[in-house]
């Protein structure tokens, strides 16, 4: 850690490398609308909205509409120039009960004309199977916590790569595994809203492992070599900063990316196809206190382990801020996720917050991951997949434009400076969203949505021109 503090606040001019591509993400949920329209069955954010338990009761039912305004979209895309579009399907939408039997062809013909529309415009395309949104008759039947959903999710990834494979190059199994699995399935603040942070929230972790693993070598076996695509995961992890120079400090900060990024990447990237060590034995270690007869984190076969580790072509990375963290030995007996970590995480107040309360400004923290990622799992190729900043309702979104110049300047350094093998960039994101239980008071576009008009017209904000210009430069050129 102590090596990383090298120049830091200096700006780097240069250019990215030749084919490093640039793009912009939304999800389905969050943008399409047309919730239940052309016989797409409900998923669990539908419900969860429909309960009221996204601010202000707003629901996804309508949203940036793009269900009907694609070719708007497309439009957009290509005034910014981006290489590629990082977009997720909804499963509902294209298999409404969530089973291969309930295909819906015009689920599937609106992502055709989507992927067609945006090729015909030179704009490849990221391709995220899961964001968030299950089709509700799979949670019915348990969901993540069911260990048939690894059949269900084959069963859905492999349409998707017989009907969009010889056109999508670029897959994403799921998109923040850490969230769907904490927020979903732990503390229950996502749909669908299960409490579960003890047990469950480990469970759904565990299978989705196993399905991103089955998925992968379902493509690997069968696809590849005629498609020639790439298939990952995408994770989301802050940079932890140690909030001292104590040995207790640095080991608490490294343990917290180990029980967040490491809890789905070191099964995947880190070699041994298992949950890194600190967290099986910090996790048993509780659960043995608490009374479980066994660890409340689940174990992988032998066989499971080998089909686990190396399951990715390039490692997707949606990094958005940094966490102070220090050591703090938790004295409730709650078996809990944040519990078994035995950390406490802060906020540097001179890290500038913004709209979305989670979030902090501190550019260097993503070159510091960056660099984390490459020592912990061989330099894969990554793909920054998300990374981006809410703003105030204005066109005028000069803070955005420092976030980006500064957060994307980083990545520069750690592909100039520390050789990271950074190969592309996703935005989040190309448009004002339905920021899921934030609704829609939290601005991420570099396009404003107007969600007041029917027409749900998108104009481009002073940060579009800027990664315009940025991406027609490949960087920052003197
Ligand atoms: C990322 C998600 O975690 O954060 C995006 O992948 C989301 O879908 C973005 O929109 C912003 O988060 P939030 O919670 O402020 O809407």
């Amino acid at each position: 850690y102590r090596a990383y503090a090298q120049d830091r606040d200096e700006f780097y001019y240069g250019k990215f490398p030749d084919h490093f591509e640039w793009g912009v993400a939304t999800s389905a949920y969050q943008i399409e609308g047309g919730w239940n329209e052309d016989g797409k069955g409900p998923s669990i954010w539908d419900k969860f909205a429909h309960k009221g338990r996204l601010l202000g009761k707003v629901t996804g039912d309508v949203t940036c509409d793009s269900y009907h305004l694609y070719e708007e979209d497309v439009r957009i895309l290509s005034e910014l120039g981006v290489n590629f579009y990082h977009l997720s399907l909804s499963w509902s939408r294209i298999l409404p009960d969530g089973t291969a039997g309930s295909y819906n062809q015009k689920g599937v013909d609106y992502y055709n004309n989507i992927i067609n529309a945006l090729l015909a415009r030179n704009i490849t395309l990221m391709v995220a199977l899961y964001h968030w949104d299950l089709p509700q008759a799979l949670e019915d039947k348990g969901g993540f916590r069911s260990d048939l959903i690894v059949d269900w999710f084959e069963d859905y990834a492999r349409i998707c790569f017989e009907q969009f494979g010889d056109r999508v190059k670029l897959w994403l199994t799921f998109n923040e595994a850490y969230v769907i699995s904490f927020f979903g399935y732990g503390v229950g603040e996502h749909a669908p809203g299960v409490r579960d942070p003890g047990v469950g929230v480990y469970k759904a972790a565990h299978n989705i492992i196993r399905s991103h693993t089955r998925a992968y070598h379902l493509y690997t076996n069968h696809f590849k070599e005629k498609y020639g695509g790439s298939v990952s995961i995408a994770l989301d992890i802050e940079w932890k900063e140690p909030l001292t120079d104590s040995e207790e400090d640095y080991l608490a900060a490294d343990r917290a990316i180990q029980f967040k990024l490491g809890w789905f990447g070191n099964a995947i990237f880190g070699g041994s196809g298992d949950y890194p060590e600190v967290m099986k034995h910090y996790v048993a270690e509780k659960s043995r206190r608490q009374g479980f007869s066994s660890s409340r984190l689940p174990e992988f076969t032998e066989e499971e382990k080998k089909l686990n580790n190396g399951a990715f072509d390039y490692l997707g990375l949606n990094h958005y801020t940094t966490h102070l963290v220090t050591q703090s030995n938790t004295t409730t007996m709650r078996p809990h996720y944040e519990d078994d970590q035995d950390i406490e995480i802060l906020n540097d107040p001179c890290w500038a917050p913004c709209k979305a309360d989670w979030l902090r400004v501190n550019p260097w923290g993503i070159r510091y991951i960056l660099r984390w990622i490459k020592e912990h799992y061989g330099n894969p190729p990554i793909y920054i997949t998300e990374n981006g900043r809410a703003t105030d309702d204005s066109l005028e979104d000069w803070d955005r434009i420092y976030y980006y110049k500064y957060y994307i300047n980083e990545v520069l350094k750690a592909i100039r400076l520390d050789n990271v093998d950074v190969r592309g960039y996703s935005a989040w994101s190309l448009m004002d969203n339905l920021e899921w239980t934030n609704g829609f008071d939290e601005r991420f576009g570099f396009y404003h949505v107007d969600f007041t008009s029917s027409k749900r017209p998108r104009r481009p904000k002073q940060s579009a021109y800027f990664y315009r210009e940025l991406i027609a430069n490949n960087g920052f050129p003197r």
